[in-house]
């Protein structure tokens, strides 16, 4: 018994002036209060173990949403970092592009594959300490927590997907770059390159999509001598620029005008000591405000996975390459309640007949 209590009942057990039964009756409401006493403590103590318990949840509950900020503000600085990389990339290869130097373009490609590798490699680092984080809430049977993670790790794997293939794109128009430079000139018959690239693109096109279809005509000046080119090089840019062309008109052909009647036209003439050689298409046009941007490297209007922007800039550095110019022609406006937006368009390649 409580040492107080204890003490109480001793004093009454020898108090003369009670009564044993007075004395009876203090004894029961003393062991009464003694019972209550002991209730109270017991519950006192829960309180406070519950209290112990919850704090450590809280602790625990804090310490997770540290490292879940750790990871936003680590992923948020990766993106940030890139971000401005490309940026800064960009104006270097937009810069190198007026150099015109193909050496240093490959160069220039090579540093922004770096971009995507470094999302790659960011995300990936991210994502596998939110596979250890959901491990550890699938262990305290936290589901819900668990879920929360798995969709952050599904967005991370999607840009990591999305980043892999752009480095792709890149290395694939590299390529094309670096190959350039093997090839010797030698005295070409242009009108000959222009029908076999016209062929190659048209078969080429619809291998692809069997659903393809355009008119193609060729109006070639037979007076043109035979000039001096590296023939795989200015095949490319013709290949380029009837790929656009097919594209253009293909792109126009799905928003399904009346009387719309897709058409590319490949034609040469001679003009001074130049040859000029026009591709010319009635296809979606070009704003005005992009036409600036389209020898740009990486600019490109294409989806994702279609196209990686480095056709017109690498054409435009084969062409300077080759002394010749590359030209966007004359715009052809119709009457169009967009009057920005002109439909179809022609490029010319310039070339000289002798240096
Ligand atoms: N004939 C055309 N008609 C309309 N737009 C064109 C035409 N040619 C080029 N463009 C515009 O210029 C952009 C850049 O062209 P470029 O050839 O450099 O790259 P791309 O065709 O987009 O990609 P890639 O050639 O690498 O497959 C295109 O995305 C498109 O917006
Ligand atoms: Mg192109």
């Amino acid at each position: 018994m409580n040492q107080y209590l204890q003490n109480i009942m001793n004093i009454i057990q020898q108090d003369e002036n009670l009564s044993a039964e007075q004395k009876e009756a203090i004894a029961k409401s003393i062991k009464e209060a003694e019972k209550e006493l002991e209730i109270t403590a017991f519950k006192l103590d829960r309180t406070e173990k519950v209290k112990r318990t919850t704090a450590i949840l809280l602790e625990e509950t804090i310490q997770e949403l540290e490292q879940k900020r750790k990871a936003v503000e680590e992923s948020n600085d990766a993106l940030q970092k890139s971000l401005e990389e490309l940026k800064a990339t960009q104006q270097q290869l937009i810069q190198s592009e007026k150099m015109a130097s193909l050496g240093e373009l490959t160069a220039g490609i090579a540093h922004e594959i770096q971009n995507p590798l470094n999302f790659v490699n960011n995300f990936s680092e991210v994502s596998t300490e939110l596979v250890d984080e959901m491990n550890d809430e699938i262990t305290k049977g936290n589901l819900d927590d668990a879920k929360e993670i798995a969709n952050d790790l599904k967005q991370n794997l999607e840009k990591i997907n999305h980043h892999g293939k752009r480095a792709g794109d890149i290395v694939k128009g590299m390529l094309q770059h670096s190959r350039t430079s093997s090839g010797q000139k030698e005295p070409t018959d242009i009108n000959a390159l222009c029908d076999e690239y016209l062929r190659l693109a048209y078969h080429g096109l619809r291998a692809k999509d069997k659903s393809f279809n355009a008119d193609f005509k060729t109006e070639f000046d037979e007076s043109i001598p035979n000039i001096n080119v590296v023939p795989q090089d200015i095949g490319r840019v013709i290949l380029n620029l009837i790929n656009n062309a097919f594209y253009a008109v293909d792109e126009r052909k799905k928003l399904n005008e009346s009387g719309y009647e897709p058409t590319v036209i490949v034609s040469t003439k001679k003009e001074g000591n130049n040859v000029l050689i026009s591709v010319k298409d009635n296809g979606t046009g070009i704003p005005q405000n992009i036409v600036d941007k389209i020898f740009q490297p990486f600019f490109t209007t294409k989806p994702t996975g279609s196209g990686t922007g480095l056709g017109l800039s690498l054409s435009y550095d084969i062409v300077k390459a080759h002394g010749g110019e590359l030209k966007v022609g004359h715009i052809e406006i119709e009457n169009t309640s967009d009057s920005h937006v002109s439909r179809g368009i022609t490029f010319i390649i310039q070339l000289p007949i002798s240096e």
